[in-house]
């Protein structure tokens, strides 16, 4: 018998999804998170309890696994990479906005993050809607968009040359293979929801294509903090059993560095994408 799903948005993006036990999904189930997904970017599911060949299984029926060529794997599971902070450790991974792989020709769709162990208080994670924040310009500003590409890289995060303080460097593997630098549309069309995105962030992008850095710099933190507006964001307190399901095309996210002396511990495993195009 189908579940009953209650689907409640959580502002400019995102829904908690309610009567869905991920490890039984039927096809009229997913069917409906596939369409809440191109809707609402991002999805958060509660009080679930997965094995790490559950999550595996669920993440398989929306599509491909990208390993994570950076990330620490879960022992015994190389799709699944391991998202940890121990209390003596003060950064955290991903604790600034940015949206994952835009320095991929073919960036990843997105990533199901799994809590297995939170803070007593903190370690919340912040999401931003790229679609609202794209609607939410001028139209003169979206008219000089709309002919940019930017420049994006992996080097300065997980390369060698990194700007990534050192304890956080001794999680992440093969700085070596740091090389990725890819070109993509400004303003893209998202492949699921057909809506205009804003496809730069401050984690790795670098410049827009034929400006300098400096040249670039200024109207890129315009759109930086336009982006991150708080009218544009939602913010997600974990429990153990969370699942956020999140789309990398449509948003950003950070995951906020306030749990000091604290453990948490997630699983992620990251999705095939496409290529994007304006
Ligand atoms: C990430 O940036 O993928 C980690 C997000 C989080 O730990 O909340």
């Amino acid at each position: 018998m189908s579940q009953t799903v209650s689907i409640t948005p959580t502002g400019a993006v995102g829904a908690e999804v309610r009567g869905v036990d991920l490890s039984a999904l039927d096809d009229q189930l997913m069917a409906e998170l596939r369409s809440a997904f191109a809707e609402y970017s991002v999805l958060f599911f509660r009080e679930q309890k997965l094995a790490p060949e559950d999550h595996i299984a669920l993440a398989e029926s929306f599509g491909e696994i990208n390993v994570n060529r950076f990330f620490p794997q879960v022992d015994g599971y190389p799709n699944i990479a391991e998202v940890r902070k121990e209390p003596k450790q003060k950064a955290n991974i991903g604790g600034g906005w940015h949206t994952d792989h835009s320095y991929d020709q073919i960036p990843a769709l997105g990533s199901m993050l799994y809590a297995l162990q939170t803070p007593e208080t903190g370690g919340d994670t912040l999401f931003a809607s790229t679609c609202a924040a794209y609607d939410s310009l001028s139209d003169g500003l979206k008219d000089t968009l709309a002919g940019l590409n930017a420049v994006h890289s992996s080097r300065h995060v997980f390369g060698n040359n990194t700007n990534q303080p050192r304890e956080l460097l001794a999680r992440f593997n093969n700085a070596d293979a740091a090389v990725q630098d890819a070109i993509h549309p400004v303003v893209i069309t998202h492949p699921l929801s057909g809506r205009k995105s804003l496809y730069v962030n401050p984690g790795f992008t670098l410049r827009f294509e034929g400006w300098t850095k400096d040249e670039s710099a200024p109207l890129l933190q315009y759109l930086y903090q336009h982006v991150g507006r708080p009218e544009h964001t939602t913010r997600l307190h974990w429990q153990v059993g969370t699942l956020a399901f999140w789309d990398n095309r449509a948003t950003w996210h950070w995951a906020v560095n306030d749990y000091q002396g604290q453990k948490r511990l997630m699983h992620r495993i990251t999705l095939e994408g496409e290529s994007l195009s304006a």
